[in-house]
């Protein structure tokens, strides 16, 4: 699907659909301003008869109306005017999206002028728009084969969308927030394939590939990638025990993006590339097992958000490790009660194998902690207590530093996701004093288990470095229509907006 900018009307682009918006009523007409008579009054007679009531994710399509120059019509609901804010937009676009899919038309152009009245920044109503377009236009349906024989009149989904800029519009502004919104979509789009492709196609090998080629090209970012000897050699041994269950072996992903001088110290991001959890010999239960395979979604939600800051050219320097193995039960994968040593020297018991995701970070956080970075950011689908705890609408943040949680905060209401504060003290890491060796890969005791998980990876963090964790093990994974712009099963790529926004905002 193509999306661009156009100055002007539907009728003077020859476009045969036009996409506008219009805000909640109840059975009475209003002055729709931006929208031309005729079609106003179409939209009136649909408020009237309460055929449309203009609310959030709404949509009505009137066919061969042939007004204001289009031949059909998209109304999508804007919800309350209070409400009318970024996300409105976002969600605003997907919905017409899908609704344009419904009606299998291949061509629109969407009124921008009707959208978007109360937001002040325009070249962020394109950026969100563009956004929500492109993330509705992800679909999990690669490895369906196609029939030999295209049916050349069958619909094959949509192919253009026009924002139409009304004639006043700054064009070249509005080009910037075109330029973002593609950015970030693709992005999250990127996160969402490697999320949702299933282990035996997105091994730690294929995912480090992915990474290689994906950053291909893109100036100032470097990846580089450690085999399992170098993992190894270089003290891993979190990484290495996991990865020793599974006939696949681990890659260390190394991202380096230096946008800014050399003395300015990074970013530092990390994230969990398990790209299929069993549980090891603590296996897990069977039901729901495949969805296991977005257990690398921390790790994609690192890599995503690189390829977007580099996309950007942000002036800042950010770095990316991502700890990429499986977790299987082979014969020579961890036991209950081994006893590892990770890369800043602590000792490890493994208790329970299904708690991996701790041990492949302890190593990435440490490395990490060595280039001494001015914060360190890291993602996780970490414990199913997350679940629990927030469903999949937060995201729990977890930190000491209540300057950076703030900061996080900021960053997550501008880029509209939502992430929770979460406890993390002295209690938790407590709990996690180890036996027979430093640390025990799971709490002494029940509940708080992502407290607890937390509590276990701030030993690796280096002393002093401001650091915040994000457990994703629920939002990394949408499961019904909470967003229009979501699939309604299968990996979200929620954080990216998040992160890219911390990123700018540190600049
Ligand atoms: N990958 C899982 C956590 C998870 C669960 C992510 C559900 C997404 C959805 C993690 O490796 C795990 O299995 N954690 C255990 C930890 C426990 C053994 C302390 C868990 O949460 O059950
Ligand atoms: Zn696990
Ligand atoms: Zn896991």
């Amino acid at each position: 699907m193509q999306i661009l900018l156009k100055k002007g009307s539907a009728d003077g682009n020859n476009l045969t659909t036009l996409v506008v918006f219009a805000p909640e009523q109840s059975g009475t007409k209003v002055s729709l301003p931006g929208i031309s008579k005729d079609l106003a009054s179409f939209i009136n007679e649909a408020y009237e008869k309460g055929e449309f009531s203009g609310a959030k994710d709404e949509s009505l399509c009137f066919r061969n109306c042939n007004v204001a120059g289009a031949h059909h019509v998209v109304v999508v609901g804007l919800g309350k005017a209070e409400t009318n804010d970024y996300e409105v937009a976002r969600r605003g676009a997907a919905v017409a999206l899908s609704t344009l899919k419904a009606g299998k038309i291949r061509k629109a152009g969407l009124d921008l002028a009707s959208l978007g009245k109360t937001m002040k920044d325009k070249a962020k109503v394109v950026q969100v728009v563009t956004e929500g377009l492109m993330m509705m236009d992800y679909e999990f349906d690669w490895y369906k084969t196609k029939p030999a024989k295209k049916d050349k009149k069958a619909f094959d989904g949509v192919e253009q969308v026009a924002l139409l800029g009304d004639s006043k519009a700054n064009l070249a502004s509005l080009k910037k927030g075109l330029e973002a919104g593609t950015i970030i979509g693709e992005s999250i789009n990127f996160a969402r394939v490697l999320g949702d492709t299933p282990g035996n196609l997105m091994t730690p090998d294929i995912l480090a590939k992915e990474t290689t080629k994906a950053a291909k090209g893109l100036a100032k970012l470097k990846v580089t990638v450690w085999d399992k000897a170098r993992i190894k050699k270089e003290g891993f041994g979190g990484l290495y025990g996991v990865s020793l269950g599974s006939s696949q072996d681990p890659r260390f992903i190394i991202m380096e993006y230096k946008g800014a001088a050399a003395s300015k110290k990074p970013i530092a991001l990390v994230g969990k590339g398990l790209t299929f959890d069993s549980g090891g010999i603590s296996i897990k239960p069977s039901q729901s097992m495949d969805e296991m395979k977005y257990d690398m979604q921390g790790g994609a939600t690192v890599i995503a958000t690189m390829l977007a800051v580099a996309k950007m050219k942000l002036k800042v320097n950010v770095v990316a490790y991502v700890p990429a193995s499986e977790n299987m039960p082979g014969p020579a994968a961890n036991k209950p009660g081994d006893i590892f040593t990770a890369r800043n020297g602590k000792t490890v018991e493994i208790l329970n194998t299904d708690a991996e995701g701790r041990l492949i970070l302890s190593d990435a956080l440490a490395y990490a902690s060595e280039k001494k970075p001015a914060v360190i950011l890291d993602a996780a689908t970490l414990t199913g207590a997350m679940v629990i705890a927030l469903g999949n609408t937060h995201t729990g943040v977890f930190s000491r530093d209540n300057k950076l949680v703030k900061k996080v905060q900021d960053a997550a209401d501008a880029a509209d996701e939502l992430v929770w504060p979460m406890p993390l003290t002295d209690y938790h890491s407590a709990d996690m004093k180890g036996a027979h060796a430093d640390l025990q890969n799971i709490s002494a005791f029940r509940g708080a288990g992502s407290s607890t998980a937390a509590a276990f990876l701030e030993n690796f963090v280096g002393e002093g470095i401001p650091w915040a964790h994000f457990d994703i093990a629920g939002t990394g994974w949408n499961q019904a229509n909470r967003y229009p712009y979501c699939p309604k099963k299968g990996a979200s790529g929620a954080l990216v907006r998040t992160w890219v926004e911390f990123i700018k905002n540190s600049k």
